[in-house]
């Protein structure tokens, strides 16, 4: 049973603007690829809170929602097997951006690019430097390490563009790591990957939306049609052989044919195909791989309660790692229940100097016993550092059953209690704090 280590990939995707074929290329496809490998565990959001920052339109925050939605689910996007979900269903991301902000110097952020240029913009035009900067745009850096940290992020696939947020986001984990206890959040790396061509747009430049020539991804036929005959080519003539280097239209088929389609287009290309033709055959071979996904997005887009089911069950799936997660961190930075405080707080005051106190310097973790009774069966409980009974189970059949509630206390925390409450005593409400922070103190501490 030899198990392939598990990557864990996250990537975000702003919600303005409409899908066109750079991105199906660039992002969309080598995602939903990437998506499919055994080895590969993703989570794909929707960063809609980021789009704010962007964008002042509520309906077309949530019309582009639906649209970017809608393009990676008729992508292929799978969202049994990747965890698909939008950032604004997620409450713990923005308390995470809050607990990041507090270790991150202001000064970390005066230097990240996209302040940066609205800054030299302004003082360029003789403007005061911050002149129309929101407090969002200068924070996007720490909402964007937040949507990472929360997911444990190993590899986050991203253009060129926004390496150096990876790198800040890098820069809180070390300093909370730092401040709060090594390991607990894990460092990302970009992945920028170098084999995926920027498609070229109608003009020859890159595709992109600044520069008005794209192609959108799911237009109707027609359209898509006269966009591409629209690519700017040269004059030569029917019969003239034709460069495939630095051609546009040839870039663009490249980006979707097998290297034997492309070669036999190479071909073409020398033996002076017309530009009409080869515009014929540009489009055929685009709509081939696009047709069965256009179709799949119009179902999407005519039933918008369809998409918004998925995401709902994706924030479900992503929230059940958030939240147990998200209360590990609070406990790490000392956002804990006060019932059940007495230990700590004289632990603390036996030594530990307060910029290195810890979660684990300041609270002692409860204690497991699993024992078998007279009556042949196997329970457990958890009592306090100080001998308090905490948790008392009723029996189980069998001792591996109690060793693996003991497992699930550990390893989830408070988050395992609910799941298991029909195997455990009734225990007083108010006990139930100091039951949860008892947990929260041991997740802590295994980190
Ligand atoms: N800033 C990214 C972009 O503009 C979008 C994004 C938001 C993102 N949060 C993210 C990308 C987290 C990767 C990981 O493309």
């Amino acid at each position: 049973m030899s198990s392939t280590p598990i990557t864990r990939f996250l990537t975000g995707i702003t919600t303005t603007g409409t899908p066109h074929l750079g991105n199906y290329v660039g992002a969309i496809r080598p995602a939903v690829q990437s998506s499919l490998r055994a080895d590969v565990k993703s989570y794909y959001f929707l960063a809609d809170y980021h789009s704010l920052i962007k964008c002042d339109d509520p309906a077309r925050i949530q019309r582009s929602t639906l649209e970017i939605a809608a393009t990676w689910l008729a992508a292929g996007l799978d969202p049994e097997r990747v965890t698909f979900y939008r950032q604004s269903d997620i409450p713990e991301i923005p308390e995470l951006t809050w607990l990041l902000t507090c270790v991150t110097g202001k000064g970390l952020l005066n230097r990240a690019h996209a302040y940066k240029a609205s800054v030299d913009k302004n003082l360029e035009a003789g403007q005061e430097p911050d002149d129309g900067v929101t407090a969002g745009l200068f924070m996007y850096p720490v909402l964007m390490a937040a949507d990472i940290l929360m997911f444990k992020a190993q590899k986050v696939p991203v253009g060129r563009d926004q390496i150096q947020h990876i790198e800040m986001a890098r820069d809180m984990a070390s300093s909370f790591n730092h401040l709060y206890g090594k390991d607990l959040l894990v460092l990302p790396e970009a992945q920028v990957d170098e084999q995926v061509a920027l498609l070229p747009g109608l003009d020859g430049r890159k595709m992109s939306k600044s520069y008005d020539n794209t192609i959108p991804l799911f237009v109707p036929q027609a359209e898509m049609k006269k966009r591409i005959l629209s690519i700017v080519t040269d004059s030569r003539a029917p019969g003239e052989p034709k460069d495939t280097e630095g051609s546009a239209l040839f870039q663009i088929y490249q980006a979707f044919a097998t290297p034997e389609e492309t070669a036999s287009f190479a071909r073409a290309f020398a033996e002076g195909i017309a530009w009409g033709e080869a515009k014929q055959q540009l489009f055929e071979r685009i709509d081939r791989e696009i047709a069965p996904m256009r179709a799949r997005y119009a179902e999407l887009m005519a039933n918008p309660a369809e998409v918004e089911r998925i995401l709902l069950a994706g924030a479900e799936k992503a929230r059940a790692e958030a939240a147990p997660y998200t209360r590990e961190l609070r406990a790490a930075v000392g956002l804990r229940s006060l019932a059940g405080s007495e230990h700590q707080t004289s632990a603390a005051g036996t030594g530990s100097s307060s910029g290195e106190a810890t979660a684990s310097a300041t609270a002692k973790p409860p204690v497991f016993k699993q024992y078998r009774e007279k009556d042949g069966r196997f329970y457990f409980k958890m009592t306090a550092a100080n001998g308090e009974l905490l948790l008392q189970s009723k029996g189980y059949d069998n001792p591996r059953d109690a060793a693996a509630a003991i497992a699930a206390l550990k390893a989830q925390g408070p988050a395992a209690l609910d799941a298991m409450r029909p195997q455990l005593e009734d225990h007083p409400s108010s006990m139930l704090d100091a039951i949860r922070n008892a947990l929260d103190v041991l997740l802590t501490l295994q980190e």
